[in-house]
């Protein structure tokens, strides 16, 4: 696989996939901007050795072709800023417009070309249309880890016409520390995971059984497994026909000698808001018309205790609905033993995309921990062992 540092863009076009589905308020504001700021030295990098880059992306799952709210322009302000470059921007990702703009681009100028996914050929995969894209420029970089697990044309298709295919930073970075894992990982090693389904996370939390010390389960997910182990739950989140599947896991657990750690306790709520009626009981002593939406103080204390003391930590999954203040003090707390884990005893931490990562940015913490990663579906997938196909499509 050729990487970015080992190769010299000077003089040259670079059409670089990036993943630009970023959150955006009703203002068109970025919400976060995790995965922008990532792929700044990529960029970077090729305008500093005299190339031009043609960026490329998708934007949330538009249906109907140009929609507004999906349209990339709306990042234009944010990634100039950044890039301390005037950004250009294509109205349209083929076409005249774009190829004009594409062929007028001069070294250390950047291009940003309008959503991918107005058409419905980026996701089907769709061979002519990456052909199009591929027009615009000399090589190929793919930088995209957080839309490698689709075999998209963008992702995974556009590779086919190029000679010189480049695996860009962003990529490089969420192979090797996912590797670093997954393949060396200093003990004791602590997973927690957390998130609303056990059915998201079965794969890889089989995969873990084999490698981690210690398995914290919080989260929606938390609740299946205490309903599987006859406790009461109330109205909380429930997949009725994942309780077997939820005791297979603690029996597998147990024949691999991985400590599995549960909750002690449940802050529960009256109804699903910030403004709900609150209190702390055992957990599995719900009571009917309540439900669970976060982890309670024992619990936070008992799972911050075991981050603590680790060497490598992977946390997936948020421990409550954090988007509501509320409830969010067991992720915050997680939050901070896994920077504690960091700082003070040295551990490498890989916080595991989607909520997670906004979870730990959220909490301003996103900067005093190893690596965030960009992907959510794309990390989880990795992780299991699956080949992505934007990976897959570099080599
Ligand atoms: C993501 O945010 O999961 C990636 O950007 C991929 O987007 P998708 O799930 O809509 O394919
Ligand atoms: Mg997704």
């Amino acid at each position: 696989m050729i990487t970015i540092d080992n190769y010299d863009f000077s003089g040259k076009k670079a059409l670089v996939r990036v993943d630009f589905n970023v959150p955006l308020n009703d203002q068109f504001e970025i919400t976060d901007d995790t995965r922008i700021k990532a792929t700044i030295p990529t960029i970077q990098k090729i305008l500093s050795d005299g190339g031009a880059c043609i960026l490329m992306s998708h934007l949330g799952r538009p249906k109907d072709g140009p929609t507004e709210k999906f349209s990339l322009k709306h990042l234009v302000p944010a990634l100039s800023l950044k890039l301390g470059v005037n950004v250009k921007f294509a109205d349209d990702c083929i076409g005249e417009e774009a190829s004009e703009k594409a062929s007028a681009l001069k070294s250390g100028e950047v291009l940003l070309l309008e959503n991918l996914r107005f058409y419905k050929e980026e996701t089907k995969g769709d061979e002519a249309f990456a052909e199009k894209l591929s027009k615009l420029g000399d090589l190929w970089v793919n930088d995209a880890f957080g839309t490698a697990h689709r075999a998209h044309a963008s992702t995974a298709i556009v590779g086919k016409f190029f000679t010189d295919k480049v695996c860009g930073k962003v990529m490089q970075a969420e192979i090797d520390n996912a590797q670093k894992v997954l393949e060396n990982a200093e003990r004791p090693f602590t997973a927690i995971m957390g998130g609303a389904k056990i059915s998201d996370k079965i794969l890889i939390i089989e995969k873990l059984l084999d490698k981690v010390d210690n398995l914290i389960i919080g989260g929606g997910m938390t609740y299946t497994f205490t309903k599987a182990l006859g406790g009461e739950i109330g109205n909380s989140l429930l997949e009725a026909d994942k309780q077997d599947l939820a005791l297979e896991i603690l029996k597998k657990a147990k024949e691999k000698g991985v400590n599995i750690v549960m909750p002690l306790d449940t802050l529960i709520a009256d109804s699903f808001s910030n403004d709900a009626k609150t209190q702390v009981v055992k957990r599995g002593q719900i009571p009917a018309d309540w439900e669970g939406l976060d982890i309670g103080p024992e619990t936070a204390e008992l799972f911050a205790e075991t981050v603590r003391k680790s060497k490598t930590v992977l946390w997936n999954g948020p421990m409550g609905v954090f988007e509501f203040p509320t409830f969010a003090k067991g992720t915050n707390a997680i939050a901070e033993a896994v920077v504690q884990a960091t700082e003070e005893n040295n551990a490498f931490s890989l916080i595991g995309g989607g909520d997670s990562a906004s979870a730990i940015n959220n909490a301003g913490m996103g900067d005093r921990v190893s690596y965030v990663s960009t992907g959510g579906g794309a990390l989880l997938e990795y992780m299991e062992g699956k080949t992505l196909p934007g990976v897959a499509a570099l080599s």
